[in-house]
């Protein structure tokens, strides 16, 4: 799909209107991880380059249409204007006067979004009213892309709207992990439940050469093959999703890695006592934690000969040592394998990052993600409202 990117627009003197994904993770009061707000930098420096005035637009959390003191984006905008560098002023959701009183390089920053119920609704009403606010649309939130939203859909058919930098980043990677690859491809799909990643485990059985599955995901695939997998997180009741899962792979050519060997524990804790065993040897007062050092060769091997990898999740409970091995291992791999060139790869999702970020190894791949659900409803195939309104 072609989509207009800031190349595209003349910016003098104009008001542009930045939907952007600054959902922070916060602690007490302080940002932990400005990752997202670091990636949106290319886009505003862009813009007032061009002669352009920034106009910030974002959620936080899910305040579900009311107004939630603590998810207001007040909290957030010294955090923004540090990592911009820039003067932020926060615009409460009355807006009033602020967009004609903008001076300079002055960005403002509106009210989370989410506070009006119109935003959720991807009501109209509330659309035309943002759009006042502006000339120009730019859509630099791949991470809310997913969602059908005033800001993210409605506002695109009201104003000249286009994709910003870190938007046409993420897009550009992802058509290159999954869109057109260089083959073999692999994914590595981990987490705990099978249940929230059917629709994804599906459609990669199809686009992809090897699918490694860790994680609890990979006892439901055990259980579903009639191991015994003990006190192990598994959804017995999606043993038959499992075999059509398999079915669907073995019929598509994709080559399904499960653990080869298990690491079990009778405690989930930092530290617990554990043993490596053979996947079918669990007794039944334990669980598997992670998979053992043969299923993490294996997956090594495989990526030596793989030209692009997808990761999203965990291999095992990462959480806590010593059940982060096989991630750390496999995740070390693929950063040496990215660094020397070896390798494209491009890692998103929920947990994914920080599990990345634990093993060292984010800094190698060649792409992560800022997105989350965004990135596993790409992952499923599905068209993400938020891009296809850039069409
Ligand atoms: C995210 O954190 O993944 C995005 O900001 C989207 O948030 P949401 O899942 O609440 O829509």
């Amino acid at each position: 799909m072609a989509w207009k990117t800031l190349d595209d627009m003349d910016f003098a003197g104009k008001r542009a209107l930045v939907r952007v994904d600054i959902n922070v993770p916060v602690e007490d009061g302080v940002v932990t991880d400005t990752t997202r707000i670091e990636r949106i930098i290319p886009s505003v420096d862009d813009i007032q380059e061009k002669g352009g005035k920034v106009i910030l637009m974002a959620h936080f959390g899910r305040p579900k249409g009311q107004v939630v003191p603590e998810m207001s984006l007040e909290h957030i905008a010294g955090a923004v204007a540090d990592v911009l560098g820039l003067p932020v002023t926060f615009v409460n959701s009355d807006y009033g006067d602020a967009v004609a009183e903008m001076e300079g390089d002055e960005v403002l920053l509106l009210e989370n979004l989410r506070f009006n119920p119109g935003e959720e609704k991807n009501d109209e009403g509330f659309a035309k009213r943002l759009a006042s606010l502006g000339d120009i649309y730019v859509n630099d939130a791949f991470s809310a892309a997913h969602r059908a939203h005033a800001s993210t859909e409605a506002l695109a058919r009201l104003l000249p709207a286009c994709a910003g930098r870190l938007m046409a980043e993420e897009l550009g990677a992802l058509e290159k992990a999954l869109g057109t690859p260089e083959r073999p491809v692999v994914a590595v799909v981990g987490g705990a439940k099978v249940s929230t990643k059917l629709d994804l485990l599906g459609n990669l059985v199809s686009k992809v050469d090897h699918l490694v599955i860790g994680g609890g995901m990979a006892n439901t695939f055990l259980a579903a093959q009639g191991i015994d997998v003990g006190k192990s997180l598994c959804e017995h009741d999606l043993a038959d999703t499992a075999r059509d899962i398999l079915a669907k792979a073995d019929a598509a050519g994709c080559e399904i890695i499960l653990p080869r060997d298990i690491v079990v524990a009778r405690e989930f804790k930092a530290g617990a006592a554990n043993e490596t065993l053979a996947p079918d040897a669990c007794p039944a007062d334990a669980m598997i934690l992670d998979a053992g050092p043969a299923t993490v060769a294996y997956i090594c091997e495989v990526l030596e000969k793989a030209k692009t990898l997808v990761w999203n999740g965990p291999l095992g409970a990462f959480e806590i040592a010593p059940f982060d091995a096989a991630t750390n291992a496999a995740a070390a791999k693929a950063a040496e394998l990215s660094k020397a060139g070896k390798l494209i790869s491009v890692a998103g999702g929920g947990d994914t990052v920080a599990a990345l970020n634990q093993a060292g190894a984010a800094d190698d791949f060649t792409y992560i993600s800022t997105a989350g659900g965004a990135f596993l409803e790409w992952m499923e195939g599905k068209e993400l409202p938020g891009v296809a309104a850039l069409g």
